[in-house]
């Protein structure tokens, strides 16, 4: 079989935690990566390119519409086109768990500004390049959180209810475009972020693993091979799905 023709692939905050899992497997399967953070970027681009990968680092806050047009650019100059752009960043491991009363509409307004407005600020800059590319893949990451409701963090549920139906609506928008767009949901995971805040011993055994077919703890390697799928050759027939990747806790 012959290995299939590298992507030029950006990876928003994947400096760290599971972004920076899927730019290590990206990166080793071939691929070119554009790590876009708001910290970190340069420094985790220099790992991959240590490990003899093709990687940059953009620093970018996906809120600012600038930054990201610039990440656009500076990714067309360094590798002459863009066809993936995976939407990671994301506020969840930083986030107080509260009851919904007590969440401020600033909390609301700052959940739904960067995990909302971050995909689609960062779709719209990278969309004239996925075009060019003729084989264009979007992977928005969500979570399960919205088919499975927990308590204590209604900001973060809506915004990842948001991300999945975002996903189904752009899919729609640029299959004529040959881009698909899909999303996966990943289920809890001991990423960089939910290790340093000590996000595991407040979530509860529940969402951890005893919800699940397959009772461990998740990492961010069970994820990796799922991306590799949708941005490959080979799903260029699947669009618009949102894939749990989670041990088995929902069955979409
Ligand atoms: N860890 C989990 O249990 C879990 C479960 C389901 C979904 N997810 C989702 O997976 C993604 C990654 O989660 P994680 O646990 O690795 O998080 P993390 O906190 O460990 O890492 C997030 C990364 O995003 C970057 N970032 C944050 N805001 C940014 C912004 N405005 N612009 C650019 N970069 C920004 C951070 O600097 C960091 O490198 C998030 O979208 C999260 O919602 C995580």
């Amino acid at each position: 079989m012959t290995p299939e023709t590298p992507k030029t692939i950006i990876v928003t905050g994947g400096a760290s935690g599971i972004g920076y899992a899927f730019c290590e497997h990206l990166a080793q399967i071939g691929h070119r990566i554009v790590i876009a953070d708001l910290r970190g970027a340069d420094e985790a681009a220099a790992q991959l390119r240590q490990a003899g990968h093709k990687a940059i680092g953009v620093k970018a806050d996906v809120v600012n519409e600038h930054d990201v047009a610039a990440m656009a650019d500076t990714t067309v100059k360094e590798f002459g086109g863009i066809d993936g752009l995976v939407n990671n960043a994301g506020l969840f491991t930083t986030l107080a768990l509260k009851p919904f009363d007590q969440i401020t509409n600033a909390e609301w307004m700052r959940v739904m500004e960067v995990n909302t407005l971050g995909p689609f600020n960062c779709a719209k800059a990278v969309v004239p390049a996925l075009r060019r590319s003729g084989r264009g893949r979007v992977v928005n990451i969500s979570s399960v959180v919205p088919i499975k409701g927990p308590p204590n963090m209604a900001h973060y549920v809506a915004s990842k209810g948001a991300v999945i139906a975002f996903t189904r609506s752009l899919a729609r928008e640029l299959a004529k475009d040959k881009i698909t767009v899909n999303s996966i949901a990943p289920g809890f995971t001991l990423s960089d972020g939910v290790l340093q805040s000590d996000l595991q011993n407040r979530i509860g055994d529940n969402a951890r693993t005893a919800g699940r077919c397959i009772q461990r703890d998740q990492l961010p390697a069970d994820l990796v091979a799922a991306l590799a799928y949708l941005v490959s050759d080979g799903a260029s027939f699947v669009t618009g799905q949102t894939l749990a990747v989670d041990g088995g806790s929902v069955f979409l």
